[in-house]
C-alpha cells in the first residue's frame, strides 16, 4: 500500500504495540518491526519517521539488543522511547549508566517547546519506568525537558531530527502523550494522515480483485475475524468466494442457525456442514482436556479435507489472521509455554495446496471491528463475547455427552440473557456456564433429587491474558441461579466461580 508510514522498532517492550496503535489512531499507518530488521527490509520511500520502543535490557550489557547504527544516517526523523532513548545516547557517543530508579508518575518540566513539545507550557505529568538514564549526552544533542531526577528526560539533535524521551508517551498515564506523538508524526516527520478504515477497505478490495484468481475458500466460525475476512473478499470477488462453516455441535444455543442466517442476509455463499453427530461420537469416552482438543482438531481437519474435495477446487484459502499474530510469529522471543492447545491456530495440514490469503493481517482487533461494522456485520454478532474454537467441549468437564451439552447450552443462555437484561453483557469479557460430573442433592417439590452442579463463570479482562471474576450484584446471580434450577431439568445446585487468571484460566479446561 502506498501511503506515508512510521516504523516502530520493537526492542522488547510490552508497550510496543501500543505505540503502533497510537500512531494509527492519529491516522498515520504504523508498522511494528523487530529491532534487528535489516535496513533494506525496513526502509522505503513511504517511511517518514522511526520510533524506537522501550525494552527491558540495559544498553551497556554485552547482549543488549542494538539496531543497525546506519539508521542514524538515513535522514529520517527518529524518536527513541525509554530504552530507545538510551540506545540513541549510547550509540552516538554519549553515556548511559545505572541511575536512581524512576517508576510511575513524574513531573516533566519542559525546557523547550519548539517542536516535540509544541503547544506545551511549563510542565506536564508523564509515566516513567526505568533504572538506567543518560549521564552524558552525545555531541550535538541538548536536553529539552527534565524531571527532578533526570536532567535529560527529553533530548534533541536539532539538525538531524533525532529525539529521545525517557518516559512512555504511549501509555494513558502520560497525560499528553498523544500530543507528543502527534507533534513527532506531523510536525517533525511531516507524515500525511492517510490511514483510515475507509481507505484500507478500498485499497484492499482493489488489491484482492487484482490478485485472486479462481475460487476462494474461507473457513468461518461466524466470529468477527473470519466474518470480516469474508466480507472484504465478497466485496472483491463476489460469488467466487465460498465460506465453509463446520457445525461441530459444540456451539452456543442457536448459534449454528444464527451464523447461517447471517451469511444468507449478507448474500455470501456458505457451505454448511452439519458434523454434530460425528464430533459427539468421536468425543465419546474422552475425558482428558488436551485429548478433547486433539480429537476436535483432528476431526476438524478431516471434515475440512472432505469439504475441500467435494466442493473444490479452490485456488486460495483465506484466513482471518490479525496483526498481533503476525508480529508474534515474526519476532522470535523463544517458545512461550503451552498452557492449552488452541486447535484453530495450530497451522495447516501439509496436503493443503491452496495459496494463502490473509486480508486482515495488518489490522488490530478494534480496526477489524470497525470494518465488520462498515461492511454490514450485524451489531449483535460483532459484540458477541469471544468463544473458543473447541466450543463447549472445554466447558464440559469430563466426557461430552448430549445431556451435559444440553445443560451447558441452556444454562449459558440464561447467564447471557440475564446479563443483557441488566445491561452488563458488554461490560464483561466472557460469561458462560460450566457443567461436570459432580452431583449434589436437592429437593424438588417434596422429592429428593440427586442432580448436576452448574458453575457460572463471568470474567472481566482486557486481552484474555489476565482476568478477574466479575463482582456481579447478588440479585443478578440469584436470578441466574433460580432460572437455571427451575428451567433445566436435572440441575440441583448452582455455584459461582471466584478464581482469577492467574492462577486459574478463563476456561475450565
Ligand atoms: P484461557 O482459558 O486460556 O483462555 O484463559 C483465554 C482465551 O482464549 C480462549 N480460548 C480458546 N480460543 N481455541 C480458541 O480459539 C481454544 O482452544 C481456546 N481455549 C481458550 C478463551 O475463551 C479465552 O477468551
Amino acid at each position: 500500500m502506498k501511503m506515508d508510514k512510521i516504523i516502530i522498532l520493537d526492542f522488547g517492550s510490552q508497550y510496543a504495540h501500543l505505540i503502533c496503535r497510537r500512531v494509527r489512531e492519529l491516522g498515520v499507518y504504523a508498522e511494528l518491526l523487530p529491532y534487528n530488521t535489516p535496513l533494506d527490509k525496513m526502509i522505503d520511500e513511504n517511511v517518514k519517521g522511526i520510533i524506537f520502543s522501550g525494552g527491558p535490557a540495559s544498553v551497556y550489557e554485552h547482549d543488549a539488543p542494538l539496531a543497525d547504527k546506519k539508521i542514524f544516517d538515513l535522514n529520517i526523523p527518529i524518536l527513541g522511547i525509554c530504552y530507545g532513548h538510551q540506545f540513541i545516547v549510547h550509540s552516538l557517543g554519549g553515556k548511559v549508566r545505572k541511575a536512581k530508579r524512576e517508576y510511575g508518575r513524574a513531573e516533566l518540566l519542559i525546557d523547550d517547546n519548539r517542536d516535540l513539545f509544541n503547544n506545551f507550557d511549563g510542565k506536564t505529568i508523564c509515566w516513567m519506568s526505568h533504572a538506567d538514564a543518560a549521564d552524558k549526552l552525545p555531541e550535538g544533542f541538548e536536553a529539552i525537558a527534565h524531571t527532578s531526577n533526570s536532567f535529560a528526560a527529553a533530548i534533541r539533535h536539532d539538525s538531524k531530527k533525532i529525539y529521545g524521551i525517557q518516559f512512555h508517551p504511549e501509555v494513558a498515564h502520560t497525560e499528553r502523550g498523544v500530543d507528543i506523538l502527534r507533534n513527532f508524526v506531523f510536525n517533525i516527520c511531516k507524515a500525511e494522515p492517510e490511514w483510515s478504515m475507509e481507505s484500507f477497505v478500498d485499497n484492499t478490495i482493489k488489491e484482492l480483485r487484482e490478485r485472486l484468481d479462481g475460487n476462494v475458500l474461507c473457513a468461518t466460525s461466524g466470529g468477527i475475524d473470519s466474518t470480516a475476512t469474508a466480507l472484504l473478499l465478497h466485496k472483491a470477488i463476489g460469488n467466487r468466494l465460498h465460506c465453509l462453516f463446520v457445525d461441530h455441535g459444540l456451539l452456543r444455543e442457536d448459534e449454528g442457525e444464527e451464523v447461517v442466517n447471517m451469511f444468507k442476509e449478507l448474500g455470501i455463499n456458505l457451505i454448511y456442514i452439519d458434523a454434530k453427530k460425528q464430533f459427539l461420537s468421536k468425543l465419546k469416552g474422552v475425558t482428558d482436556p488436551e485429548e478433547k482438543r486433539l480429537v476436535i482438531g483432528e476431526e476438524f481437519a478431516k471434515v475440512f479435507e472432505e469439504a475441500v474435495k467435494s466442493h473444490g477446487p479452490f485456488n486460495w484459502l483465506a484466513q482471518g489472521t490479525l496483526y498481533p499474530d503476525v508480529i508474534e510469529s515474526g519476532i522470535s522471543k523463544g517458545p512461550a509455554s503451552r498452557i492449552k492447545s488452541h486447535h484453530n491456530v495450530a497451522g495447516l495440514p501439509d496436503w493443503i495446496s491452496m495459496k494463502i490469503i490473509e486480508p486482515l493481517k495488518l489490522l488490530y482487533k478494534d480496526e477489524v471491528r470497525k470494518i465488520a461494522k462498515m461492511l454490514g456485520m450485524p451489531e449483535r454478532m460483532i459484540n458477541r463475547h469471544p468463544f473458543p474454537g473447541p466450543g463447549l467441549a472445554v466447558r464440559i468437564i469430563g466426557e461430552v455427552n448430549e445431556e451435559k451439552l444440553a445443560i451447558c447450552k441452556h444454562a449459558s443462555k440464561i447467564v447471557e440473557e440475564e446479563l443483557i437484561n441488566a445491561d452488563l453483557y458488554d461490560k464483561v469479557w466472557q460469561a458462560f456456564a460450566i457443567v461436570g460430573d459432580d452431583k449434589a442433592v436437592g429437593v424438588l417439590g417434596d422429592e429428593r433429587q440427586y442432580g448436576r452442579i452448574v458453575s457460572i463463570r463471568v470474567v472481566e479482562s482486557l486481552d484474555a491474558m489476565t482476568a478477574d471474576w466479575s463482582r456481579l450484584p447478588y440479585d443478578i446471580l440469584a436470578k441466574m441461579s433460580n432460572r437455571i434450577t427451575n428451567e433445566i431439568e436435572g440441575v440441583t445446585w448452582v455455584s459461582y466461580v471466584i478464581s482469577s487468571k492467574p492462577p486459574a484460566t478463563i476456561e475450565p479446561q
